[in-house]
This record gives structure tokens, C-alpha cells and sequence, in this order.
């Protein structure tokens, strides 16, 4: 695992953890236009002059080939060469596609996450996934590229708009689901003061992250690259990630992994994996959460089963789901964690 540094303020000492942990290098800032207004003009000062800048515009719907290309194209322009390290600073569309840029770059380059929203600081800066979305679905082009260093700085969250906060609740719910029942319990007793005004500044965030990220780490590291246990990450996902295509990202990847959760929560009680104890459980924190559970009505149902089926973790086009057998437990389903379910189950338990 890359050193992980924790800390309010460890966003100012970039340039010490820098040297400590990446040596010397040239540093190329890669990141979009909000993130640069509020934490990356003052980093590329604290950087230095040497310093390369590359941003594209924000949003889900740029995390595409054509930003990797345009990203690649402005490190090439700047003479970059393989004495490299880029810093992916922003929320989870910048550290996976400044991720795949390092992947990618003169065959591979060092590069470092910064993340700047919850979700990305609890969850896609760690376990070295990196790639792009294509129309045929997320995600679907990338590599496994580890940062060599991930810096996360709970301060930086304070300035993150109501719903992109509220959006990492999404998984940090999956990991107490997941692996957890005690965290589960704990961020579900918490949320409201969470999500009132001024929520990120609480201490309890700095716990909840760091929590957060011990589950996912030791996931990630009990299986690197996702031939079982890992999968186990992937709950609330495959719908999930089925309505952020369909809805054309109009949903965001918190909200539609939220219904994700608790519409996969009642396909296993289809199936006699989910104890309805446990679905009750799921939607009642997701909605605590603010967010809805059922999928909207007017996304087009035939559209997201097909969805389903072009997840990349399909298997000769049937979905399979992580499912949980308790708070805290994944069925194991024989060390495949994870199971092949019949359309006519999903399609009645999206509604
Ligand atoms: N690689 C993985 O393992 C993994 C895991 C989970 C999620 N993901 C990916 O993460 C993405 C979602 O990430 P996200 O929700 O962070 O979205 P995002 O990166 O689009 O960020 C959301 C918005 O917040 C803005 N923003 C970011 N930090 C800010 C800050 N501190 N202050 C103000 N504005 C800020 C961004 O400019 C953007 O407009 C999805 O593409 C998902 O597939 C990857
Ligand atoms: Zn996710």
C-alpha cells in the first residue's frame, strides 16, 4: 500500500511529503477548473515555478478519452519526461483519470492522489483502479496504476457544495455494510450533525475517514486485482452504475450507488441471502442520508437491465451482485463473492 499521510493542514506540506516519500522529480498539477479556483492555484505557488499545470473542466460527463488525450497532449507540450510525477488533485473523476495519465505516460509515471471530495478521500484514491468512461459504460478503459503517495486533508472539504458532500456517504455506508456494523452504526448515528452546516469540520470526520479507509485498504489488499473478495466493494455498483449511464450523469455516482444499495439490498432478499432486518436497515440510513432509494421512474427499466449486463464484472452477459448476508458480512458465495441473478429478480426489485 502507498503511504497514506491523514491530517488537517497536510495539504501545505505537499512539497515535505513530496521529497520524503517521491524524491526528486518535476510535478505536473493535473486537475479541473473548481478544484484549481479553491485549492489549486495556491498549491502550484507552493510547487514552484517548475511546477506544470493541467486542467480540464469539471464534471462525470469529462471523464473520457478525449480528456486523457487532451491532459497527455499538455504534459507533451510542457516536455515532460519520465523523471515525472503527476498529482491527481480533485474528487474521483480527477484522481482516476490523472491516475490513467500516469499510467499511461511514457509507458508509466510515479503519480500521487490528492482527493478532494469525500468520496474520493474514502474511496477511489485507494486500490490503484484508474481508467475512463466510454458510451458503452463506466470505467469500461484503464489500468491498475498505485499512487506512490496519497495525501488526504479533511480541511480541503470545506468547501465542497451540500450534495457532492453528502454524495461520499454513499460509500462510506457500502464499507460499514460491507465489512463493518459497529462503523455502520456509528456514521448512521452521526449523519444529521454531518450534514448540517459546517458537518465536514467535525472531528468525527477525520474518524470516519480514516475508517473508511482501513476497510477498503484491507479489502484491497486481501485480493489486488479483483478475482474475489474485492468484489465485495462493488456492492450498490452494478445498479449503480447502470442509472448514472442511463441517466446520462445527470445522477450523480453518490446518489445512484446509494438506490444501488439498497435495490441490490432487496434482490438478495429475493434470493434468501439479505435478512429483510438488513434491508430495512439499508434504506432507512440511506434515506437518513438525504438520498433517495428508489430508482426514479423515469428511467427507462429495459434500458438499465441492459445496463446491468454490459457491467464489466458481467460474466457471458449475466450481472452478477455482491450481497450482503448481514450488516458488516458479504455472502461468499464460494470464495466468487459475488452471484449470477436472473433479469426477472433485478427487474422486480428495481420496481
Ligand atoms: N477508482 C476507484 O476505485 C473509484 C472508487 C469510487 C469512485 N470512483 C469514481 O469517482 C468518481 C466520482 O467522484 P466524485 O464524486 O468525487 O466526483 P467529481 O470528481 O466529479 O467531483 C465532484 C465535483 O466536486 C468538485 N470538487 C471537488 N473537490 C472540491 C472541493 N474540495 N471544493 C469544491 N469543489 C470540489 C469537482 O470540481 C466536481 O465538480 C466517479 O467517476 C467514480 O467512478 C472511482
Ligand atoms: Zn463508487
Amino acid at each position: 500500500m502507498p503511504h497514506t499521510e491523514i491530517a488537517r493542514g497536510a495539504l501545505d506540506r505537499l512539497p515535505a511529503l513530496l521529497a520524503d516519500h517521491v524524491g526528486a522529480a518535476r510535478v505536473a498539477l493535473v486537475t479541473d477548473d473548481s478544484v484549481w479556483l479553491h485549492h489549486g492555484a495556491p498549491l502550484a505557488a507552493l510547487l514552484g515555478a517548475d511546477t506544470v499545470v493541467a486542467r480540464i473542466e469539471p464534471g462525470e460527463g469529462n471523464k473520457t478519452r478525449t480528456s486523457w488525450a487532451a491532459l497527455t497532449d499538455q504534459l507533451l507540450a510542457a516536455g515532460c519526461d519520465r523523471d515525472l510525477v503527476v498529482i491527481g488533485l480533485g474528487g474521483g473523476v480527477m484522481t482516476d483519470l490523472a491516475g490513467f495519465v500516469a499510467a499511461t505516460y511514457l509507458r508509466g509515471v510515479s503519480w500521487v492522489a490528492v482527493p478532494t471530495t469525500l468520496l474520493a478521500m474514502v474511496d477511489a484514491a485507494h486500490g490503484g483502479k484508474t481508467g475512463v468512461d466510454t458510451a458503452q459504460g463506466k470505467n469500461l478503459v484503464g489500468a491498475f496504476h498505485d499512487p506512490r503517495l496519497i495525501v488526504i486533508d479533511p480541511d480541503a472539504l470545506a468547501t465542497l457544495p451540500a450534495p457532492i458532500w453528502r454524495d461520499g456517504f454513499a460509500e462510506v455506508l457500502k464499507h460499514g455494510i460491507i465489512a463493518d456494523h459497529a462503523y455502520f452504526h456509528l456514521v448512521v448515528d452521526q449523519l444529521p450533525a454531518l450534514l448540517a452546516a459546517g458537518g465536514s469540520r467535525l472531528p468525527i470526520v477525520d474518524e470516519i475517514v480514516a475508517g473508511s479507509i482501513r476497510i477498503k485498504q484491507a479489502i484491497v489488499q486481501s485480493d489486488p486485482r479483483e478475482q474475489g473478495r474485492r468484489r465485495v466493494l462493488n456492492f450498490g455498483h452494478t445498479i449503480g452504475h447502470a442509472i448514472e449511464q442511463v441517466a446520462h450523469f445527470a445522477i450523480s455516482h453518490g446518489e445512484a450507488v446509494a438506490i444501488g444499495l439498497c435495490v441490490e439490498a432487496r434482490i438478495g432478499e429475493a434470493l434468501g441471502i439479505t435478512p429483510a432486518a438488513t434491508v430495512e436497515a439499508i434504506a432507512s440510513a440511506v434515506t437518513r442520508a438525504s438520498f433517495p432509494s428508489q430508482v426514479p421512474v423515469d428511467l427507462d427499466r429495459d434500458a438499465l437491465l441492459a445496463a446491468t449486463r454490459s457491467d464489466k464484472k458481467s460474466r457471458r452477459g449475466a450481472a452478477r451482485y455482491a450481497l450482503p448476508r448481514a450488516l458488516g458480512e458479504m455472502e461468499a458465495a464460494e470464495g466468487e463473492w459475488a452471484v449470477a441473478v436472473d433479469d426477472a429478480v433485478v427487474r422486480a426489485a428495481i420496481g
